[in-house]
């Protein structure tokens, strides 16, 4: 730290040559990312509670009040009746909730927990925090986790099984109706992580997937403001079912207004859950239902453009997510793209190009960009 402070002037001047390096979601071209430019009244709402702790709730009544509120809002559209939960860090904390409960009822020698190979890489990091050996288990054809494979790694020591609404590599949604079957049979938990997914399905024209609290053995869901909800940075959700369910994740605090805390993170900002209540406020359920009819009209043109051009798609994208492949070589591809200044991301696994169609890429960017990516794609 310089020895005097600056004026304020020079500061922010200072930050703003240094913002430059970033890149801006306005501009289109961050085509690798599931979140997006917060709705404006995001921004407003954030900087009203910036000073908001929940970490310390007896303090700030009206913050806890909002985050009841985000919760209680995204339960009742994921079909669940008095569920509990917290606004947290993202999806990484939310997961890690909802398996620290899963662990801790379940109460076993040598936790395991079944997960699909299509996985958020957050587990990885969950597993090895709690303890938990993770058995993965195989995709079918469509890139769905596959029902037999599940079957095969469920074991005595199976504190929970994950599905995923909406992968973050293809977008793809895992039957999570067969999976509750699964669950319900060997009376484990069914956590579904729908970080991604949770803002997207129910908004979707003739919406058929069953993923939520409406499936029975559905114990947590992971759902995240900070993607599709289109809140300001950090606003995970992590959502229970049953109340009585926190009892397992809670932690004594001795000094602070409220006796338990029930989140990872200690001090949490009370903007974010702000946020995520003015956002579902302006836009209503109409309002969300035009921005995902958007971005899905979007990623049909996108999709049509890349078959007409001779691309070919991994999957047949259910959400806002393309992945193709070029017939040339598509990593060598995805570099030339960067070098244009289009932020792609290429996803070794399955060899292919991502694009995440997010409310900031308009049909006006998905033209310009197939333009160049078919230029880029010539010999
Ligand atoms: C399906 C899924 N789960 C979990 C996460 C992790 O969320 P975060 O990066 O907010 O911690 C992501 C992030 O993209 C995701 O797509």
């Amino acid at each position: 730290m310089q020895p005097e402070g600056l004026n304020r002037k020079t500061v922010l001047s200072e930050l703003k040559k240094i913002q430059q390096q970033d890149k801006r979601y306005d501009d289109g071209k961050i085509l690798c990312s599931m979140c997006t430019r917060p709705h404006p009244i995001a921004e407003k709402a954030y900087r009203l509670f910036l000073s908001s702790n929940l970490g310390d709730p007896g303090l700030f009544p009206g913050s806890v009040q909002l985050e009841k509120d985000v919760i209680c809002q995204l339960a009742t559209l994921l079909h669940g009746t008095n569920c509990v939960g917290s606004i947290v860090s993202g999806g990484t904390e939310a997961n890690f909730l909802a398996l620290l409960a899963a662990r801790n009822i379940a109460h076993v020698d040598r936790p395991e927990v079944v997960l699909p190979e299509s996985t958020h890489f957050s587990f990885t990091k969950i597993c090895n925090m709690l303890n938990l050996k993770p058995v993965y288990a195989g995709l079918d054809r469509s890139f769905k986790v596959d029902l037999t494979s599940i079957k095969e790694c469920v074991t005595n020591n199976t504190v929970a099984i994950v599905g995923t609404a909406g992968t973050a590599e293809l977008g793809v949604i895992d039957s999570i109706e067969e999976l509750s079957k699964v669950a319900l049979e060997h009376n484990v938990w069914l956590h579904v992580d729908a970080a991604f997914g949770g803002l997207v399905i129910p908004f979707l024209n003739d919406s058929k997937y069953l993923f939520d609290f409406s499936l029975e053995t559905v114990k947590s869901i992971t759902v995240d403001p900070h993607k599709m909800g289109m809140a300001a940075i950090p606003a995970g959700g992590i959502i229970f079912r049953n109340p009585q369910e926190l009892d397992f994740i809670k932690t004594e605090t001795p000094y602070l207004t409220d006796n338990f805390q029930y989140t990872f993170v200690g001090t949490r900002t009370g903007a974010s859950a702000a946020s995520a209540w003015a956002v579902f406020k302006v836009l209503g359920m109409t309002g969300f239902k035009k921005i995902v009819g958007n971005c899905m009209k979007t990623t049909q043109l996108l999709t049509d453009g890349l078959e007409d051009a001779g691309f070919s798609l991994v999957v047949e994208p259910t959400l806002n997510i393309v992945a193709f492949r070029s017939g040339n070589d598509t990593k060598l591809l995805s570099e030339k793209l960067w070098k244009k200044g289009w932020f792609v991301s290429y996803i070794p696994r399955y060899d292919c190009i991502r694009v995440v169609v997010m409310p900031h890429v308009t049909r006006k960017h998905a033209v310009v960009f197939l333009k160049d990516l078919v230029n880029s794609n010539k010999k």
